[in-house]
């Protein structure tokens, strides 16, 4: 916008016919209109979902959501529900619907078993040496919250659905597509590859109840 208004300068034109092009729409606002219209309905309006089968968005890291979003789209992320969402998307609308989200408050949430929430801080903390298993702590931090850019936050988030992609990633469904495009979800497929469904249960649990 400066260049061109100093163009515009240079060549003698007035300003105000620069001034009046049209504006570029404010990215900003469309990600707010877009949650509003779409997201709000599984994600909360304020990226705290009620529901556990959908994941909740509120500081998650800008970069990471943003990846996922263009993973949604491109299929490198298998999701019926979400590639539709994806789909119309612009690399724009990604940027700024991270940045949002990144931006809300985390709700705190309670764990509800305390036997699995003891095994979960073990593994959490720990990992299990015998099994080849690292310590969550050492990239998703000590109380969950995530390292920026990478590693997204496992605090608060529900149960259900860290244990849904954690049989995901070993299985293989997540982080494995075929052109090898997803090299962060390939580290997790390398940690989920040996754990048993008892220990991703453990884990969750821990995980939501962390804050
Ligand atoms: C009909 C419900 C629904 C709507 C509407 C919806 N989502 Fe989702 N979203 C989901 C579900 C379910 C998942 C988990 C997908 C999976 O199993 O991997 C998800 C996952 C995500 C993830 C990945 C989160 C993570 O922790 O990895 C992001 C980011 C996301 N959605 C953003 C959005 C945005 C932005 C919109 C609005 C444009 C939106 N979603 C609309 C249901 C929905
Ligand atoms: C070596 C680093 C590393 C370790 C150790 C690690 N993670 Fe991860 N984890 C990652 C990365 C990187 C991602 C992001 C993957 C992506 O971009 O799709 C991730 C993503 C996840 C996700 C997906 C979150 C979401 O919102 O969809 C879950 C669940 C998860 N990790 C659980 C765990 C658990 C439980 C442990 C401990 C058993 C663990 N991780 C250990 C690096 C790690």
């Amino acid at each position: 916008m400066k260049r061109t208004l100093l163009l515009a300068l240079a060549l003698g034109l007035p300003a105000f016919a620069v001034a009046q092009a049209p504006a570029k729409p404010d990215a900003a606002a469309r990600a707010r209109d877009l949650v509003n219209q779409i997201c709000a309905a599984c994600h909360g309006p304020d990226g705290t979902s009620a529901t556990p089968a959908n994941p909740s968005l509120a500081g998650l890291p800008a970069d990471y959501i943003t990846t996922q979003l263009a993973h949604f789209k491109s299929g490198v992320r298998p999701s019926p529900i979400m590639q539709a969402f994806a789909a119309t998307l612009t690399d724009e609308d990604r940027v700024a619907l991270g940045k949002f989200f990144s931006s809300q408050t985390p709700k705190p949430q309670e764990a509800k078993d305390a036997t699995l929430v003891r095994q979960g801080q073990r593994l959490w903390r720990a990992g299990d040496a015998d099994a080849g298993l690292p310590a969550c702590s050492s990239c998703h931090g000590p109380a969950g919250l995530g390292i920026p850019k990478l590693y997204p936050r496992l605090a608060g988030q529900w149960a259900d659905y860290t244990v849904a992609q954690l049989k995901a990633f070993k299985g293989g469904e997540r982080g494995m597509d075929k052109e090898g495009k997803d090299v962060h979800g390939r580290i997790m497929h390398a940690v989920a590859r040996t754990m048993t469904e008892d220990q991703m249960r453990a884990v969750a649990e821990y995980a939501q109840g962390l804050r």
